[in-house]
């Protein structure tokens, strides 16, 4: 398919189909994904495919706590979010079903290989992920080329050891996403709800208004 309209209409898929996922065409979406880049072409990930409906199940029981948490922060008005309650609803259906999709992708990294140049500076540090998330982007594209839904999650990774024990991750090996990965049980939208470019691009100064990015809503 086009490539600007997979990117442009590829959401977080919240509703799957149980039917099995050909293991041929998780095999193509992750030779797809590991072309990302990656600093210094250090290649630090790893994937686990999770199809095994027990280690599904486990990683269900450890996402629900955090889910619920992150919910209940939502409710009280103390966690921030962009999901309007019946968005949350539909969340929530899907944090409820995790174990029922088909199969989970763990993008795993090896922890000796990936450097944070904006580390000792005194805010969150995100730099590291860039030699991860690309490919995690190429995935969920990739995807989407063969039909395929997939929603992005990072809740595990609050809790790596419990994760690590489940998959037999060894210690260097740490966790960035868990990809859920099926056929969608809805229609893929038309446009996907963004900020208007002209929002977040500018010109030369932040701030600064782009005169192209008019119109981009
Ligand atoms: C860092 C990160 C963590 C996310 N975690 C979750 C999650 O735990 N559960 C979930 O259902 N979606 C999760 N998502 C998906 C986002 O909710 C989704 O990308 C966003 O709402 C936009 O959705 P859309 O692309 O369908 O418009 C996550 C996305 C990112 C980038």
């Amino acid at each position: 398919m086009d490539l600007f309209e997979a990117i442009q209409t590829t959401p977080a898929c919240r509703a799957y189909k149980t039917d099995a996922v050909p293991g041929a065409l998780i095999a193509r979406i992750l030779a797809a994904a590991r072309c990302g880049p990656t600093g210094g072409n250090r290649q630090p990930l790893s994937f686990v495919v999770v199809r095994d409906a027990e280690k599904r199940r486990r990683l269900r029981d450890l996402y629900l706590p955090i889910w619920d948490a992150y919910v209940a922060g939502i409710q009280s008005g103390q966690t921030p979010t962009g999901l309007t309650p019946k968005l949350l609803e539909k969340v929530d259906r899907y944090a409820q079903g995790l174990a029922e999709i088909p199969v989970f992708i763990v993008v795993c990294f090896d922890t000796t290989l990936v450097g944070a140049p904006d580390k000792a500076l005194a805010r969150q540090s995100v730099a590291g992920g860039a030699s991860i998330y690309p490919a995690v982007q190429n995935l969920i594209l990739a995807a989407r080329g063969e039909g395929l839904g997939t929603a992005l999650t990072t809740l595990h990774c609050a809790v790596e050891p419990e994760v690590q024990k489940v998959l037999g991750l060894p210690a260097h090996i740490g966790t960035a996403a868990v990809i859920t990965v099926g056929w969608p049980a809805e229609p893929f939208p038309k446009k996907l709800k963004r900020r208007p470019l002209a929002e977040i691009a500018f010109a030369d100064t932040w701030g600064e208004s782009l005169p192209e990015a008019k119109g981009w809503d």
